[in-house]
């Protein structure tokens, strides 16, 4: 079965960051090259010197900066999200790098079209730090995980997952790096899979319309002598 992006409208982003946006530019450079049908509406940081912020304004993007130091509760601050993701007719947030947790008030605005990607195999390693709790765990794969953010840390329903290996020599940085490339490439991806109108939230698993499956792929690390 072949899906044809283009005869569904662009998905309609909001991207929410707090640091360096390397996911946004990721999401950024698909939509240039084609590769993903969406119109990022607006870019919202909660710390003013997000590098990200940045990277929109180059990318004639707009952006918001909303400090949640001046709200009083996490509720307060979310309701001041949905109006700015609103005002720009958002219709699927992907959070990047958003160092915040999300509340009922964002998670009922927009139900399951919330993104979150995790620098871990979900449900492994949750929270912050993960890539340094894969290396001092001493686990011989890790990667990233894009899912639909719910209530829990990191426990959505998962969408995509990209597998990289542990090398014994890696520091928290070298793995870092190594699963960054994987999200640079899973997370345009999942957005692409929405925008396609796939993805069906079943419980606690997310269907994907015609996927192919994975077959005859086998990854052992060490490699088999
Ligand atoms: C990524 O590692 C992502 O998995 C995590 O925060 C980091 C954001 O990086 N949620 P960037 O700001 O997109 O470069």
């Amino acid at each position: 079965m072949s899906f044809n992006s283009q005869s569904r409208p662009p998905v309609r982003l909001g991207v929410l960051i707090s640091g360096e946006g390397t996911n946004l530019q990721a999401i950024i450079d698909a939509v240039r090259k084609g590769a993903l049908c969406a119109e990022i509406r607006v870019v919202i940081s909660n710390r003013k010197e997000a590098r990200g912020l940045e990277r929109a304004r180059q990318a004639g993007i707009p952006t918001c900066f909303i400090d949640h130091r001046t709200y009083r509760s996490r509720e307060e601050f979310d309701r001041h999200l949905v109006e700015a993701l609103l005002a720009h007719q958002v219709e699927l947030v992907a959070c990047a790098g958003f160092m915040r947790l999300l509340s009922p008030v964002m998670l009922r605005a927009f139900p399951n079209r919330i993104m979150n990607i995790h620098p871990a195999l979900c449900p492994a390693f949750p929270g912050l730090n993960a890539q340094r709790a894969a290396c001092d765990y001493g686990v011989r794969f890790s990667g990233c995980s894009v899912f639909f953010v719910t209530e829990g840390v990191d426990d959505g329903p998962i969408i995509v997952q990209a597998v990289v290996p542990v090398m014994q020599t890696d520091s928290e940085q070298t793995l870092a790096a190594r699963i960054q490339a994987a999200e640079h490439l899973i997370y345009p991806y999942a957005i692409r899979l929405f925008q396609e109108g796939r993805l069906e939230v079943r419980g606690r698993k997310v269907w994907i319309d015609g996927v192919s499956p994975v077959e005859n792929q086998m990854l052992i690390n060490p490699p088999l002598e």
